[in-house]
């Protein structure tokens, strides 16, 4: 495994995507009666490893769209929240859902129309030779069983991946997720790689011509170590990694490359899918690439648990020709009714469209709070999925993860939530349900100029 860098500035060495914004037991005394109750209650009876979001965690009750309220009563606006992809509690999900439990539920193993509708609508969505589909409950299983199709099909085991990248929680996911590399082993064959960083190598063009290089290097690697490539697993729009859409057709070229040494092409879409790019139904389509494997999840069922797994058929079968494959819950009908709930509003709302709109408006609007504000170095995204890059110089680029860190917990003071990524957690990760409407938009802008004024002054 290739060398990662590590320091990231919150002087607790490097800490992974899930502890960048965490509640630490420290703040405990800052607790409310409430807060802290739950809190100890949670920690004596779920244990240790579970995160809370900020140093004064926040009790959620209910939500509509882009909006959610607390216990006491006070209402934010969610700018993190991209499972309910649709908007919370979305009233046709809410009924496809309940209508599918108030009549059956059962597995795979029987007979029923809404999984072969499902299936057929959402490789509509994809392209042509991607034809077919196995259906899961998290977007772990998903990378977990693309992974393994993808070895089966190569004879490879060697996959190259991001150095922040987090693909999930299972062991043999896991081991191929950097971002959790302080706490778990990873893979002996796993080659880890840079993200396209469009803004230090300063344009996409010269990020996707590192990108490409850094891809041929590894797979030299491999292939001088007698090991065998399987592939390249990638979040297209590398959001762990800080959130790097960059522009269409960045990464091509180096997964052509891929493909030409003989290996796949994993697109995890359980970040950019669902139309959150508004360029493009699916992130790997932005790049115009043509995928092996795809996996989805999180806002597939807008917080149903449903994920699946679409590969090409040739690929696939290296897999399923050979082996039986059920999982319990993948692929019930309920979870197709929740699925194509989401699959039909998206259609029916002109989500995509939305998010390509409103998603340009965030980031012009950002890019005018950049002129007041010299610790923004950067604002990058695609439709409704936006990085918001803090610096402390813009000529050093160096990471303001102290900055970062306090901004969320002042916009979460002013009711605004959201949260960090990137290796140094300095990058703001705006990524709304895509019912965030363009009239939510001068709330953000006023909170975020207020919230670094206040942290100006006091630095
Ligand atoms: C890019 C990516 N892939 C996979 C996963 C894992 O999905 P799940 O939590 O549903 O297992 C995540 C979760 O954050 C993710 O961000």
């Amino acid at each position: 495994m290739t060398d990662r860098g590590t320091g990231n500035g919150t002087g607790r060495g490097h800490v992974s995507i899930l502890e960048g914004n965490s509640y630490q037991p420290a703040d405990a005394a800052q607790l409310g009666p409430r807060a802290r109750s739950l809190v100890e209650q949670r920690e004596r009876s779920l244990g240790a490893a579970y995160r809370l979001f900020y140093r004064h965690p926040v009790e959620l009750v209910r939500g509509q769209g882009a909006r959610v309220w607390d216990a006491d009563g006070s209402e934010y606006l969610d700018l993190y929240n991209n499972v309910p992809s649709v908007g919370h509690a979305h009233p046709r999900v809410t009924e496809a859902v309940h209508r599918q439990m108030s009549q059956l539920n059962t597995h795979t193993r029987y007979l029923h129309e809404a999984i072969v509708r499902y299936a057929g609508d959402l490789l509509a969505t994809m392209p042509a030779e991607v034809d077919q589909v196995m259906f899961v409950c998290t977007g772990s299983e998903a990378n977990d069983l693309a992974l393994r199709v993808g070895r089966a099909y190569t004879g490879g085991l060697a996959y190259i991946v991001t150095s922040e990248a987090y693909h999930g929680n299972t062991a043999l996911v896991s081991a191929h997720s950097p971002s959790l590399s302080n706490v778990e082993a990873m893979d002996p064959a796993l080659r880890v790689i840079a993200p396209p960083d469009t803004y230090r190598h300063g344009s996409p063009e010269a990020a996707g011509a590192a990108f490409l290089a850094a891809v041929e290097r590894a797979i030299g690697d491999i292939e001088a170590s007698g090991d065998k490539l399987a592939g390249l697993i990638a979040d297209t729009s590398f959001s762990s990694d800080g959130i790097y859409t960059g522009a269409p057709g960045m990464i091509t070229a180096a997964v052509d490359l891929v493909h030409a040494r003989g290996g796949v092409f994993i697109a995890d879409e359980v970040q950019p899918g669902f139309a959150r790019t508004g360029e493009a139904f699916w992130g790997f389509a932005r790049h115009g690439i043509a995928p092996d494997l795809v996996t989805t999840g999180k806002p597939m069922g807008n917080g149903f648990p449903v994920a699946g797994l679409a590969a090409r058929r040739e690929v696939l079968s290296a897999y399923s020709a050979t082996r039986p494959y059920f999982n319990t819950f993948g692929g019930n009908p309920v979870a197709m009714a929740a699925a194509q709930a989401v699959l039909d509003v998206i259609r029916d709302e002109g989500l995509q469209a939305h998010a390509l709109d409103v998603g340009g408006q965030l980031r012009d609007g950002l890019r005018s709070l950049a002129g007041t504000h010299e610790s923004i170095g950067d604002v990058r995204g695609a439709g409704l999925y936006t990085g918001l890059e803090l610096v402390l110089s813009r000529d050093a680029k160096e990471p303001a993860t102290g900055l970062a860190l306090d901004l969320i917990e002042e916009l979460r003071e002013r009711r605004i939530l959201t949260s960090v990524c990137g290796p140094a957690s300095n990058v703001l990760k705006l990524r709304p349900p895509l019912a965030l409407a363009a009239s939510d938009l001068p709330r953000i802008f006023e909170a975020l100029d207020g919230a670094l004024r206040s942290l100006e002054k006091s630095a």
